[in-house]
């Protein structure tokens, strides 16, 4: 399959009923959503708790998309088989979780899966410099790692930076926090492609009603098209 850089919404399920992610899960993809984006917290690398590998493997057969797994977990290595064995399509890791991302990033092809970096705001693109050829993705965050519903942070530059860096590699660039349609034309003509949001997306909407996450989804992806890549 040819490489996709066209904008792609992948709604955070931190945002979603915790009661209910099948339906949710399902009522996102019914609605347009691109990825399914599952953030995973330790509490530790993250003050913040969320799920493990065994609740993502109870969402995998509702994503009929991509399962984007977002790890703000530390240590990341003791986990991959986990989270290969959970079906993750993409695996990300946070450079800031280790010393030894480069392995991390191997691993995590070697279990079958597509590798992932994320950077968290006071990290600099050149970070990811001699990885770009073992990631497929790097994540930029625009907020710090934690919670949903935070203020966006301004990472245009860095996000015009990694674009350049990559230049005609096959890595997508991924923006998440923050992001809704007012911030999302700012990432998507500085490059970025796929677009994390989880209380933009929510929002106003239930299992009930979810035409509104239709709208929210769609409402993100006419504003970042409209800003036109760069
Ligand atoms: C933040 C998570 C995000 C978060 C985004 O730590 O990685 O994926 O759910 O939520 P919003 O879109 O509400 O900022
Ligand atoms: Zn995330």
């Amino acid at each position: 399959m040819p490489f996709d850089r066209s904008i792609k919404i992948a709604p955070s399920i931190l945002s979603a009923d915790f009661a209910n992610f099948g339906a949710e899960i399902r009522a996102i993809e019914a609605h347009g959503a691109d990825w399914v984006h599952v953030d995973v917290m330790d509490g530790h690398f993250v003050p913040n708790l969320t799920f493990g590998p065994m609740a993502v493997k109870a969402f995998r057969p509702h994503v009929k998309t991509v399962m984007d797994v977002h790890l703000m977990i530390a240590p990341v290595d003791p986990y991959i088989d986990a989270y290969a064995e959970a079906g993750a399509d993409v695996l990300t890791a946070h450079v800031e979780a280790g010393p030894h991302i480069h392995r991390t990033l191997q691993a995590i092809r070697g279990a079958g899966m597509k590798a992932g970096v994320a950077l968290n705001p006071g990290t600099p693109a050149e970070a990811v410099a001699h990885l770009l050829d073992l990631a497929d993705l790097v994540c930029v965050m625009t907020v710090n790692p934690g919670f949903g519903g935070q203020k966006f942070i301004d990472m245009t530059a860095k996000v015009r930076s990694l674009r350049a860096m990559i230049g005609d590699r096959p890595v997508h660039v991924e923006i998440d926090g923050g992001v809704d349609p007012v911030t999302a034309p700012l990432v998507a003509a500085a490059g970025a492609d796929v677009l994390v949001a989880g209380s933009a997306v929510f929002k106003g909407g239930s299992v009930d009603a979810p035409e509104v996450y239709g709208r929210n989804i769609q409402a993100i992806r006419a504003a970042a098209d409209g800003a036109g890549a760069a």
